[in-house]
């Protein structure tokens, strides 16, 4: 049996300060922002206890920033072009979300691998929302696999990222029906319902005290 290695959530740095009593999320997209929207429409009704304090795009065409600047959100697009590698572009990017005070990182939509200079500034501190119920069809077209497949039951998944894709402790899941009429649009639209309504509360979740990852899960309680 492999080593259970036990991690403390949150890490301290995300403990709350007389100063900033909100913790920090940072988010990034490659596109539409749908789930960045949900996020913004939790915290703005008070279903979510955190300030979103910058979204970055790899793409500059990302509609999702404009979604971002119309709350008063600060949006920046961070191009991979001037990096001459992953590597290059995931310190920036991680230099960028820790020059904001951010404690947590939610990816949503964003099309790119998170590397190992992102993943150690931030360990067990980034959240991705995936449209399947893990480890069913990870990577691109989750939906299309479904349908391939022939599953009955589907859904939308948010978990801890590691270097693995689609790979970390799950956060929350919930599961969406195939109907035989179905196609990739009518099944994408229907998960997406839950992916917004499941985005925040996994992201609430998280920023609550007393979780630990322990081995692949995470648990209630404090490990010692
Ligand atoms: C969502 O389906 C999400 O699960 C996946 O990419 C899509 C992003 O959509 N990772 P949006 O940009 O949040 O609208």
């Amino acid at each position: 049996m492999g080593e259970v290695i036990a991690t403390r959530w949150p890490p301290d740095a995300m403990a709350k300060t007389e100063n900033e009593s909100r913790p920090r999320i940072g988010v990034l997209i490659s596109g539409r922002g749908s789930n960045l929207q949900s996020i913004i429409d939790a915290i703005a009704a008070r279903r979510l206890d955190a300030t979103i304090a910058v979204v970055v795009s790899n793409r500059a065409d990302a509609p999702g920033l404009q979604r971002a600047r119309d709350a008063g959100v600060d949006a920046i697009h961070l191009s991979p072009r001037g990096y001459p590698d992953r590597a290059a572009y995931d310190r920036a990017l991680s230099d960028l979300l820790l020059s904001r005070g951010v404690s947590l990182v939610c990816l949503a939509g964003f099309m790119r691998l998170v590397g190992r200079p992102l993943l150690d500034a931030f360990p067990n501190r980034i959240l991705n929302i995936h449209p399947s119920l893990l480890p069913s069809f990870p990577g691109l077209d989750a939906q299309r696999q479904a349908l391939a497949h022939g599953v009955r039951v589907t859904g939308a998944t948010v978990h801890l990222v590691n270097a693995e894709l689609d790979a970390g402790p799950i956060v929350l899941q919930a599961a969406v029906p195939v109907l035989d009429s179905d196609t990739v649009e009518t099944l994408s639209a229907r998960v997406l319902v839950e992916e917004h309504r499941l985005y925040p509360e996994a992201i609430a979740r998280v920023l609550e005290s007393g979780w630990s990852v322990v081995g692949r899960r995470l648990v209630r309680g404090v490990a010692s």
